[in-house]
């Protein structure tokens, strides 16, 4: 099986995972990238066993309202019954980097709200320890500079990524040579440097579950 072909398979067991759970009354998380657009594109199957969703980008809204789905704001909704989203690095404990298609705030925001978050990823994005992928953090422009510098003294190596304005008006750096240990202390770490909006490690709040991609079938892990 090819990289897409294991996105389609993770999106589709993500399909079956939240069937049951869905009821009439019930709105969803959706998250951002070619992992969750696969689940999207399956979800119009359900459309009319749920009330609606929410979107972590301006993308998935989108092509949630093109098959039909209600797009809701999360200030009008109380409760997300779960939030389905992809991922670029997890580990055994199911803390994740994301952002690589730099949604990671919205998405952080959606998956505090929602009561199950379930992460679906290819076997590529299985790591031992985080930060391969370069970590992505989301910052107020004229912050951009100072939060770097502070990027640096944590052991990272910032890039700016160049022409990119995220869905909530600011900027991206991504920080390599960081090797992730201690997940939920850098996380914290980065929190507190005054000028970033959000980083893209999800260590506090963790996915609940990842159905992980392989080309032997798909492992349901917790
Ligand atoms: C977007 C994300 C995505 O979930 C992450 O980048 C994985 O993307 P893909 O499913 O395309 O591999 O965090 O901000």
């Amino acid at each position: 099986m090819n990289q897409d072909q294991l996105k389609q398979s993770v999106a589709r067991a993500a399909i079956e995972y939240i069937t049951p759970k869905l009821q009439a009354d019930s709105i969803l998380g959706v998250g951002t990238g070619s992992t969750a657009n696969f689940f999207i594109d399956m979800l119009g199957e359900l459309k009319d066993q749920f009330a609606g969703a929410v979107a972590s980008s301006d993308a998935s809204a989108t092509r949630l309202k093109a098959l039909g789905i209600e797009v809701l704001d999360l200030n009008s909704v109380g409760e997300l019954v779960a939030y389905v989203d992809g991922a670029d690095e997890s580990n055994a404990q199911l803390a994740l980097i994301k952002g690589g298609g730099a949604a990671l705030t919205r998405e952080k925001i959606v998956a505090a709200v929602a009561r199950e978050f379930v992460c679906i990823a290819d076997e590529s994005k299985w790591v031992d320890v985080l930060g391969s992928f370069p970590l992505p953090v989301e910052v107020i422009p004229m912050a951009r500079s100072y939060v770097a510098r502070e990027l640096v003294k944590l052991g990272g190596s910032p890039v700016y990524r160049e022409g990119v304005v995220t869905d909530n008006g600011n900027v991206i750096l991504d920080v390599h040579q960081l090797a992730i240990v201690d997940p939920k202390q850098l996380e914290a770490d980065i929190n507190q440097l005054t000028g970033v909006v959000a980083s893209g490690l999800f260590a506090r709040r963790g996915a609940d579950v990842l159905l992980l991609g392989r080309a032997e079938g798909v492992e349901t892990i917790y």
